[in-house]
């Protein structure tokens, strides 16, 4: 099992700076996800305001990553690339914002009913708001990563959707992905031990139909294999003494 980083007291004002202008980019975009929209718009709009608050968009040429934001619509599971499409009424959208601020990360993802929906688009989005907070309500400080999981897919499992097995939460801090993995489907095993001064995300993506995924060629967009939709929501973490915190709310 690799180590997990323990942070200091001193390390949490940055990380609930991070968290809170993560936070914050994602409630300023909110009035623009509108109908004729294009993901490029959303993008170039939130890399100026990260911009602005004196920070960066982390994902911007993050392992070659070519945007500031993900943009994932529909059938897309994560990690969409902005470019020209523009949004339609029915449409959903994942917008996952990532910000480096004096050098601590911030990330956090929402889902967005664009125009009029499917009751069954409702659903999923409603359904995967509640799963992160079925998993954020399963964290306790001494428990175990695997408490997360087996929260959120026995909640998941009795709306019949399913939970995504190839992507998953991971610890954060001063670097964007770290240690643990955090898977949002249940095991048999328990995990590794959550203890005060780790910081880690919670993101599960919820598919209507299969779990699987595929990849697309430009290396990064991964939808569902049944092009079933797909949504997701994240939050970033602190484990305190005293329980947790969730620092992009
Ligand atoms: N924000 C994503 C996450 O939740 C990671 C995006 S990596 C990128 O972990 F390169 F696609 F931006
Ligand atoms: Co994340
Ligand atoms: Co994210």
């Amino acid at each position: 099992m690799p180590k997990i980083k323990i942070y200091t007291k001193d390390d949490l004002p940055g990380m609930r700076k991070a968290g809170a202008l993560a936070s914050a980019t994602l409630n300023y975009i909110e009035e623009f996800v509108r109908v004729g929209v294009s993901t490029e718009e959303l993008d170039m709009l939130c890399h100026q305001y990260i911009l602005s608050h004196s920070a960066t968009p982390a994902p911007l040429n993050y392992r070659g990553f070519p945007k500031s934001i993900c943009t994932s619509v529909n059938n897309v599971v994560c990690h969409g690339i902005p470019g020209a499409y523009k949004l339609k009424s029915g449409d959903i959208i994942n917008i996952d914002v990532t910000v480096i601020l004096d050098g601590y990360y911030g990330d956090t993802s929402k889902t967005f009913l664009v125009g009029e929906c499917s009751k069954l688009a409702e659903t999923l989005v409603r359904v995967t708001r509640e799963a992160l907070l079925r998993g954020i309500a399963a964290v306790k400080p001494f428990g175990y990563f695997s408490d997360i999981g087996n929260a959120i897919e026995d909640f998941v499992e009795g709306h019949g959707f399913s939970v995504v097995r190839d992507y998953c939460g991971h610890g954060i801090g001063k670097v964007f992905h770290d240690s643990p993995n955090i898977v949002h489907y249940r095991v048999s095993e328990k995990q590794a031990q959550i203890l005060p001064g780790m910081f880690f995300t919670i993101e599960p993506m919820l598919n209507v139909g299969s779990h699987k995924t595929k990849l697309l060629k430009d290396g990064w967009t991964a939808t569902t294999v049944d092009k079933s939709l797909s949504a997701q929501f994240e939050h970033t973490l602190a484990v305190l003494e005293s329980g947790i915190e969730v620092l992009t709310e």
